[in-house]
């Protein structure tokens, strides 16, 4: 694996221009989403023979001077382009409009993000997610946060989450019932969708969701509705207290996107404490988007990025790890990885780990 990074490849005129774009980037977006959810980008992907400013604007029901001034925006972002007087769409306007994954970063990035992204370089000085506190209130992680969110901020939190793990967690199930597990405990279950998916799976195991207290409401409204009640429970912590131990007893530890969300001092914590609670055949898997493992560029564009919802949103501690990152703080808590699975979901790897004797 080549362990050159990034790209000092380009001719000094498309730097330049590069340049140019991040200086502009905010204004873009915000350009960029507003001709996704006026509809104009939905309009151009019906017309073949393209549209005139004016009958955009009259069809999105918006004034020729902001259809104007959107379509122009868009002409250098290049997701729409004109012909003889017809704005038509680009490739990339077509997956602005319609890729899943470009729809929940955009709603992620504006709906979680925009506010706080000002606060970034303060929340680096002082290491606290002070785009959080501005945007939100005085708390001390999105997390605690999470169950008081404004409507639509959760609602595009728990896309973008969910995004990312669901595609990956049924292929992971027949991984995890190889070795038959009886008792899975799931450490930030979240909403409870592995939960509820291992116990669809097989109808002996019982699960256990550790998260905030905020978060296992909405699990055990969710477990509940699906009649799992009997063998999903839960166990309220805030991680962050180094001094409660884990419970004991468990064939599997399950991580899912969960380790991002703390610094490498609160990893090794959390994995000590997982180690003090495990036997010698006990199973710890860890799944995480590492940005080193992506084939394509929009994923690895996407971790990056993402890793600065961390510190101005989030925490102000943790990031999204490189695979080499992550296997030196499994080592440093005494646990040793027995496998790693690639190639999951969307550029997902999972890792298993056992207790070091
Ligand atoms: C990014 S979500 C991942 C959810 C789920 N495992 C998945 O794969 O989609 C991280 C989860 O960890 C929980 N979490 C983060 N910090 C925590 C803390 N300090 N104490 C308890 N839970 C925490 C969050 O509440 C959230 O449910």
């Amino acid at each position: 694996m080549s362990d050159f990074y990034g790209n000092n490849d380009k001719p000094a005129v498309v730097a330049k221009t590069d340049a140019q774009k991040i200086a502009f980037a905010p204004l873009m977006f915000q350009a960029a989403k507003a001709l996704r959810d006026f509809g104009i980008l939905k309009l151009l992907l019906k017309s073949k023979e393209g549209m005139t400013v004016g009958e955009i604007a009259e069809e999105v029901n918006i004034s020729r001077y902001g259809a104007t001034v959107l379509l122009e925006a868009g002409l250098s972002l290049e997701m729409v382009y004109m012909e003889d007087g017809r704005f038509k769409l680009t490739k990339t306007g077509f997956f602005v409009e319609r890729d899943e994954m470009a729809r929940v970063n955009m709603n992620f990035v504006n709906d979680i993000n925009y506010k706080g992204a000002f606060y970034l370089q303060e929340s680096i000085k002082r290491g606290e997610p002070v785009g959080l506190h501005n945007a939100y209130g005085e708390w001390n992680t999105i997390y605690e946060a999470l169950a008081e969110l404004p409507d639509d901020s959760r609602k595009s939190w728990f896309e973008f989450d969910h995004f990312y793990s669901d595609i990956a967690f049924d292929e992971l199930l027949m991984v995890i019932f190889e070795s038959k597990p009886d008792k899975i405990v799931d450490l930030g279950g979240n909403t409870g969708k592995f939960a509820i998916a291992c116990a669809a799976y097989s109808s002996n195991v019982k699960v256990t969701i550790m998260d905030l207290p905020g978060q296992l409401k909405n699990a055990k409204a969710n477990i509940k509705e699906r009649g799992f009640d009997n063998r999903i429970d839960t166990f309220s912590i805030n991680f962050l207290n180094n001094n409660k131990p884990f419970p004991k007893g468990f064939d599997v530890f399950w991580m899912s996107q969960f380790l991002d969300c703390f610094s490498e001092d609160e990893i090794v914590g959390i994995l000590q404490r997982a180690r003090d609670a495990m036997s010698d055949n006990t199973e710890l898997f860890i799944l995480e988007t590492f940005w080193d493992r992506q084939k394509f560029e929009a994923s690895t564009y996407s971790l990056h990025a993402t890793s600065l919802y961390f510190t101005c949103m989030a925490n102000g501690n943790s990031r999204m790890y490189h695979s080499d990152d992550m296997k030196k703080l499994i080592e440093k808590s005494g646990l040793y990885l027995d496998k790693e699975f690639t190639d999951i979901g969307l550029g997902h790897t999972l890792l298993r780990c056992r207790i070091r004797k």
